[in-house]
């Protein structure tokens, strides 16, 4: 596992956007599944901003790790979040983009993805791989939208599942464990303080940390890695402040 801290979600953005560029540097097609939430919008921006007219943006395939059962319209969409702050900025041919049809049923929509995924995606042991799945981490431990309380999905012999939001009740589609392990490289992106605790229980595998998703990420033979700020980085031993 390897770490990286930086000292606010700006300098995450710009480290990681570097980190990500050079993933796709020696790559003739490049399978990326990205997560959703607040934390990508500046990633996004930054990447955008910094690297729009330096990659070849037609070898990039996009996918989601999750995505909420709403119209790719709605505010809560994460295709939606990602046109604004990403696809509306580079040039990235429509085919490229395979979003999960948030307006469709949701339990169709699980198996349509997963096929999909099973198609276009190198398999191992029959479990599609991405080169890079992108990750956040809920304050709750959640990751994707696998939830601590239904964290079952995570085995689940699908490799897309639908999960529902604790709170909201909102319906979620989402890649399940064994695909997210099965991923070349996995990079968290995690940032502020409200993360702190959960950060400090996942990577110190503190007790009673195996309840939450986010701690069985766990590549078997690809590499992980975590983007930090210190605010979410606060509790772990390395960093004493
Ligand atoms: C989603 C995400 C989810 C997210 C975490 C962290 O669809 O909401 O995929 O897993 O990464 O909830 O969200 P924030 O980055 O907004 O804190």
């Amino acid at each position: 596992m390897d770490l990286k801290i930086y000292k606010d979600k700006q300098e995450v953005a710009k480290q990681f956007s570097s980190y990500f560029v050079d993933q796709l540097k020696d790559r003739a097609t490049f399978h990326v599944a990205l997560s959703g939430g607040s934390t990508p919008k500046i990633v996004f921006d930054v990447l955008a901003d910094n690297f729009a007219g330096k990659v070849d943006w037609s070898k990039v395939h996009f996918y989601w790790g999750d995505e909420r059962c709403v119209p790719p319209s709605d505010d809560e969409s994460n295709y939606k979040m990602t046109v604004e702050h990403l696809f509306s900025k580079i040039d990235v041919p429509e085919a490229n983009i395979h979003r999960i049809l948030g307006e469709k049923d949701p339990v169709n929509e699980a198996l349509r993805y997963a096929n999909l995924l099973e198609i276009n995606l190198d398999r191992v042991d029959k479990v599609p791989q991405f080169d890079l799945v992108i990750l956040g981490m809920g304050d709750d431990g959640h990751t994707a939208s696998i939830f601590p309380h239904e964290i079952a999905l995570w085995d689940a012999e699908d490799h897309c599942v639908v999960a529902t939001h604790p709170d909201s009740g909102q319906k979620r589609v989402s890649i399940n464990g064994k695909v997210i392990n099965t991923a070349k490289e996995v990079a968290f992106l995690v940032t502020g303080a409200s993360k702190a605790e959960k950060v400090e229980a996942v990577i110190e595998k503190t007790e009673g940390s195996d309840a939450y998703p986010a701690s069985l990420v766990n590549p078997s033979s690809g590499n992980l890695v975590w983007f930090l700020d210190e605010e979410a980085a606060s509790m772990l031993n390395q960093n004493p402040s």
